[in-house]
C-alpha cells in the first residue's frame, strides 16, 4: 500500500513502536529472571513498569487521533530481542551474563530512542502537540533507562572481567560479589 503522507508514515511508525513495546513487555521478565545482580534486576523491573505506561501512551495517542490501533510487527525489535534471548540461554558466569544482559538491554533502548526521536519530531511537524509531549516523555524515559544501564555496567563489566582472569580461590560473601559497594571491585583490583 502506498504511503502518501508523513501523517500516514507517522501512524505506521507508531503502530510499529506499539508492537515493539509489547515485545519488550514479554521479554523483560525473562531478562530479570536471568540476571544475578539485584541492582540490575531492580532496574529492569522498574523499566518493565515504565514500558507498560509507554504502551498506554501510544494507545492514548491513537484514541486522541480517533484512529484504530493495530500493532504492526516490529521486525527490528524482534531481531534485537531474539539475539538477547540467545544470550540468556547460554551457559555463562553470572557476572559475564549480567554484562551480556546489559548489552542486550541497551540495544533495545537505543532502537527505541531512534524510533521515538523520529515520531516525536514528526508529531511536532504535524502539529500533534499533545502526542509530541507524550512521545518526548517516553523518549526521556528510554534515555534515563540507558543511562542507568551505563551506570550499572561500570561495576558489572569490571566484575565480569575480574571473574574471567582471576582464578584465585578467594571466597567472597556472595552478596558482596553481587552487590559490591561503589567501586569496591576497582579498588580491589587496584590494591
Ligand atoms: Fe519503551
Amino acid at each position: 500500500m502506498k504511503v502518501n503522507s508523513l501523517q500516514e508514515l507517522y501512524v505506521d511508525e507508531l503502530k510499529d513502536l506499539y508492537d515493539a513495546e509489547n515485545q519488550i513487555i514479554k521479554a523483560l521478565p525473562k531478562m530479570i529472571d536471568a540476571a544475578s545482580s539485584e541492582e540490575l534486576q531492580n532496574a529492569l523491573t522498574e523499566h518493565l513498569e515504565v514500558t507498560r505506561e509507554q504502551a498506554k501512551r501510544i494507545e492514548q495517542i491513537f484514541q486522541n487521533m480517533g484512529e484504530k490501533l493495530k500493532a504492526e510487527k516490529c521486525k527490528g525489535m524482534e531481531g534485537v530481542i531474539k539475539e538477547g534471548a540467545e544470550i540468556l540461554s547460554e551457559d555463562m558466569d553470572e557476572n559475564v551474563k549480567d554484562a551480556a544482559i546489559i548489552s542486550a538491554a541497551q540495544r533495545v533502548e537505543h532502537y527505541e530512542m531512534a524510533g521515538y526521536g523520529t515520531v516525536r519530531t514528526w508529531a511536532n511537524l504535524l502539529g500533534e502537540s499533545e502526542a509530541e509531549e507524550l512521545l518526548q516523555e517516553t523518549l526521556d524515559e528510554e534515555k534515563e533507562a540507558d543511562e542507568k544501564l551505563n551506570q550499572l555496567a561500570e561495576q558489572i563489566n569490571v566484575q565480569a572481567e575480574a571473574g574471567a582472569d582471576e582464578e584465585e580461590p578467594e571466597v567472597r560473601p556472595s552478596s558482596q560479589q553481587r552487590r559490591p559497594k561503589k567501586s569496591s571491585s576497582r579498588s580491589r583490583r587496584a590494591a
